[in-house]
């Protein structure tokens, strides 16, 4: 499915951007001590050397108000109008999180609601947002990817454990024209529920994976969906300046970029130190790239995901001039 903006020439445009870490660090060196793994098969099969884990003090509203605080400092000026949380694991299965996000952002009244779609989450979250900007219902909304992964897997199982961390990301979008740099085009999105038990948990700790076949899926399904949102966006796929993929797997991503002819070089990364960070993934490795030059103005930018449902997602947007907010700015790594 591919969603266009509604009034012609009106976008939503990103204006804001703010990323959270938890400050503990494991690295995979750490995990060692508890599982049977080692830090060489966790790096050359995945990328991974460590992920910042949230403790029982800090939930996934907390990181979620630290990230749309940022978004809210670097940003232009502006009232924000709507919130919308991605997320996996939000802090209660009742309310949802988003309008406890929102108050204690200081944005009581105003709509706010959490959206469920696995590490797909933050881009069908922009294409909600957009569309909320697009039809004139809010001219500022501001999206949060915000997840707690660490929690789900269960903690004896050495082949999920290594693969997840906890973060959150946001971008303040606001009402602006298609032509804008930071203007968002049009979202590709899709799900597939054949694949429903690829990837699952009922509970915290009881996370089932079938990485192998979640692995061929996720090529694919990136791949396409990445073709399909430049072509939506009427760019050629030699155009893409910086490929900004969900951070899943570094081997999953290089056969993306490989599948799309996109170079090596333009194919951003930030897994070493995040792990796979769900909803926050995109927002968080946006941020780090913007904060550290890897990512900057005028870069035509792809972003792409693909996650638990089945679920995947691409859209484009040329890289605004903001300031930029990444924990690592802040003394962190
Ligand atoms: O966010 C979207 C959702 N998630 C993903 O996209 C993840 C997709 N899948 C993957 O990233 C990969 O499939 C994994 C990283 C999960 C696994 O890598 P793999 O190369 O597909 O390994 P595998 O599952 O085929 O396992 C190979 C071997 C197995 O041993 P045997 O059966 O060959 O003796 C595993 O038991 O590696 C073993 N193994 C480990 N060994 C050491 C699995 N996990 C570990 C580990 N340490 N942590």
């Amino acid at each position: 499915m591919t969603t266009a903006p509604v009034a012609a020439g009106r976008a939503a445009v990103v204006c804001g951007i703010g990323a959270e870490l938890p400050p503990h660090i494991v690295t995979n060196a750490d995990l060692t001590a508890g599982l049977d793994t080692t830090d060489e098969w966790i790096r050359s099969r995945t990328g991974i050397a460590q992920r910042h884990i949230a403790g029982a003090d800090l939930s996934t509203g907390d990181l979620a108000v630290r990230a749309g605080a940022q978004a809210l400092a670097d940003g232009q000026p502006v009232t924000v109008e709507a919130l919308v949380v991605a997320t996996t694991t939000p802090d209660r299965c009742c309310p949802a999180t988003a309008p406890a996000v929102a108050t204690r952002l200081g944005l009581t009244g105003i709509p706010a609601y959490d959206l469920a779609a696995g590490c797909t989450g933050f881009l069908y979250a922009l294409a909600t947002g957009a569309g909320l900007v697009a039809t004139g219902t809010v001219r500022t909304v501001l999206v949060i990817g915000a997840d707690r992964l660490a929690a789900l897997p269960n903690p004896e199982d050495r082949t999920t454990v290594p693969l997840f961390g906890d973060g959150a990301g946001a971008l303040l979008l606001r009402q602006g024209s298609a032509d804008e740099a930071g203007a968002l085009g049009p979202v590709v999105l899709g799900s597939d529920g054949t694949g429903a038990d690829l990837i699952r948990a009922s509970r915290p700790g009881a996370l089932h994976m079938d990485g192998s076949e979640v692995f061929r899926h996720a090529v694919d399904r990136m791949a396409t969906a990445s073709r399909q949102a430049a072509t939506a966006a009427g760019w050629e796929l030699d155009d893409i300046d910086r490929l900004i993929p969900h951070q899943a797997n570094s081997r999953i991503t290089a056969f993306v970029a490989r599948r799309l002819g996109v170079p090596e070089d333009r194919q951003l990364s930030d897994i070493t130190e995040t792990g796979n960070t769900g909803a926050a993934s995109i927002p968080l490795l946006l941020a780090r790239s913007a904060a550290d030059g890897r990512l900057k103005p005028g870069h035509r930018t792809l972003l792409t995901a693909f996650g638990a449902g089945l679920t995947w997602g691409a859209t484009t947007l040329t890289w605004p001039s903001l300031r930029n907010s990444h924990p690592t700015e802040r003394g962190r790594t």
